[in-house]
């Protein structure tokens, strides 16, 4: 996580592939969202993740994550064009 301002963000969350879909990235999650409120009550939490990222989507949308912004075309990459969503706690 990175302390801002007034916000909190939350960037690379990564589980080896063998390991995916075994509940570890709702569990470290929900670890990193309690230390946040204990330690920064006031800051605003968000992230962001690629639109066609549904795992991450749909991990963080379980957590209590809304869409907040999608920034189009944030990124080319071998041809595609990536859209880029950014996400707050409610
Ligand atoms: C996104 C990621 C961290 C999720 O971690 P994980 O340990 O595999 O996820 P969990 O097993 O804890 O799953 C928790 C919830 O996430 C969602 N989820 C996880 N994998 C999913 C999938 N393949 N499709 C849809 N939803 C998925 C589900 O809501 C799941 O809850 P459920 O089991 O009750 O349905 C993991 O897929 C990953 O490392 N991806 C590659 C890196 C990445 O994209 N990181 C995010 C960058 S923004």
């Amino acid at each position: 996580m990175d302390i801002e301002e007034k916000r909190v963000k939350i960037s690379r969350l990564l589980i080896a592939k063998e390991h995916r879909g075994k509940g570890f990235g709702e569990k470290m999650m929900i670890a990193l969202l309690k230390f946040i409120q204990n330690n920064y009550p006031d800051l605003k939490v968000y992230l962001t993740v690629f639109t066609f990222n549904k795992p991450a989507i749909t991990l963080y949308k379980k957590l209590g994550f809304i869409d907040e912004k999608i920034d189009v075309d944030f990124m080319r990459y071998q041809g595609e064009i990536w859209d880029r969503l950014e996400m707050v706690l409610k």
